[in-house]
């Protein structure tokens, strides 16, 4: 899908990572961030926040639904929480541009607000599918009308309440988990979501920080509705889905030694290290620590020789945003990579299997799409010209590969790079990237 301004990377072939540096905040730790300080009840205070596009999306959806809210300042936002009912109607639709994130856990903590709401995004994120959230939501109450494709603008219409319902999730993911469980806060009795396998619990974990009982057991994950939230501070950890493009790039090429500064850990995010170093990686975790209720450490990568491996398909949830950057790994690596289990990267801001698979033939690299993963056979990387199709992650995999290619990269549709990560031009050139960035005529 096409972003609003055409940008290009030019990466040049070559290099290698060094240095200490700190990439920027979760992205889905900060887009919580501002739904539950503003359901909370007084100030939450925020550091390390996310400057890019898709928070600022869920930021502004909540300014726009009357919620007053300072920053973002060099990573602090101020949020005056109007409590659990304090909401209002927005005047008009709320764009939320490329973000998943925003429109599916949007979609339940609106679901019971009894406020009529239109949400939608830019055409990758309008077609992406939301039955998979309006379904479980509808079985609460909730009504919530959709395209006839399930896709959005999506239709957020009051009701009288909600009721808890006890939910088998059908896919492993954390944003249906959380809209489920964020909808819950408002329903009538209990809401329970079984996973099928585990996926990242920052909606869980923070609201235990707002002060809101979670029950836990197994899978299964419960909350009981008509509780309270209770505003907190809140330090937002580096996000390892960013650091993942320089844990790639740092193992990849020969030289390299980079530590990357408070990055979050937590163990339902940290696929990307467990893969990589079963590939052969060389990451030590230093200094481990806890953060507002999230584990964070300094990683240290220095390169080294990677080999292909069955990638293990109990890791795909908790990578599930680092496949892009693992496909350049494996393209790099000795012998071949396989990976199944992934279907869900066929919905994700663009079809990453396709898309990575199309990149990475373009640059001579041996990958066969399969239904659910893909097949690799590392060995040399070509120059030649990839198209992100919008995807931010697909971007700056591809930025990354430059580093054990054999002439320049042209990596076409960045701009949306920004959604996750503001200035990855200029950190990763910074640590040794040949990268420049250009607007570029449709
Ligand atoms: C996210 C969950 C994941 C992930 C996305 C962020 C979240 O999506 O891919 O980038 O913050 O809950 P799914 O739940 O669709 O797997």
């Amino acid at each position: 899908m096409s972003s609003i301004q055409p940008l290009q990377f030019r990466a040049g072939p070559g290099g290698h990572l060094s240095g200490t540096l700190r990439v920027p905040g979760d992205k889905s730790i900060s887009h919580r961030s501002i739904m539950l300080g503003s359901l909370a009840g007084g100030t939450t205070r925020v550091s390390g926040f996310l400057e890019g596009a898709d928070a600022l999306a869920t930021l502004e959806a909540f300014r726009r639904m009357g919620v007053v809210i300072e920053g973002p300042d060099d990573g602090r936002v101020v949020i005056h929480g109007v409590g659990m009912d304090g909401l209002r109607a927005p005047d008009g639709v709320l764009d939320l541009g490329n973000s998943g994130t925003s429109m599916r856990l949007l979609c339940g903590l609106l679901a019971g607000q009894g406020i009529g709401v239109t949400l939608t995004g830019d055409a990758s994120l309008r077609s992406r599918p939301m039955r998979r959230v309006t379904d479980p939501l509808a079985r609460m109450g909730a009504r919530i009308d959709t395209s006839e494709q399930g896709t959005a603008p999506l239709h957020i219409r009051p009701v009288e309440g909600l009721y808890g319902i006890d939910y088998q999730l059908p896919v492993a993911s954390a944003q249906i988990k959380s809209a489920l469980l964020l909808a819950g806060l408002y329903a009538d009795g209990e809401t329970c979501v079984t996973e099928p396998a585990p996926t990242r619990d920052h909606t869980e974990r923070m609201l235990q920080g707002f002060g809101y009982p979670v029950r836990r057991e197994g899978a299964r994950i419960c909350v009981t509705g008509g509780g309270r939230l209770t505003a907190c501070e809140l330090d937002v950890p580096a996000d390892i889905s960013s650091a993942a493009f320089f844990l790639v790039g740092a193992s990849i090429a020969p030289g390299s030694d980079l530590t990357l500064r408070h990055v979050g850990i937590n163990p339902t995010r940290d696929g990307v290290i467990t893969i990589l170093r079963l590939m052969g990686a060389d990451i030590e975790v230093l200094d481990r620590r806890e953060v507002g209720g999230e584990p964070v450490a300094d990683l240290r990568v220095r390169s080294a020789p990677l080999h292909g491996i069955r990638i293990p398909e109990e890791q795909v949830p908790l990578a599930i945003d680092e496949f892009p950057a693992l496909f350049i790994a494996a393209a790099c690596a000795d012998g071949e990579t396989l990976l199944s289990g992934a279907e869900e990267l066929r919905v994700k801001e663009s079809d990453r299997i396709q898309v990575m698979a199309d990149g990475l033939s373009a640059l001579g690299v041996d990958a066969v799409p399969t239904p659910d993963g893909m097949r690799i056979r590392g060995g040399a990387i070509g120059g030649g010209r990839v198209d992100s199709h919008g995807d931010h992650r697909i971007a700056m995999a591809f930025a990354m590969a430059a580093l054990r290619a054999g002439d320049e990269i042209l990596i076409d549709d960045c701009a949306n790079v920004d959604t996750s990560f503001p200035g990855f031009a200029e950190l990763a050139a910074g640590a040794g990237l040949d990268l420049t960035v250009r607007e570029v005529q449709r």
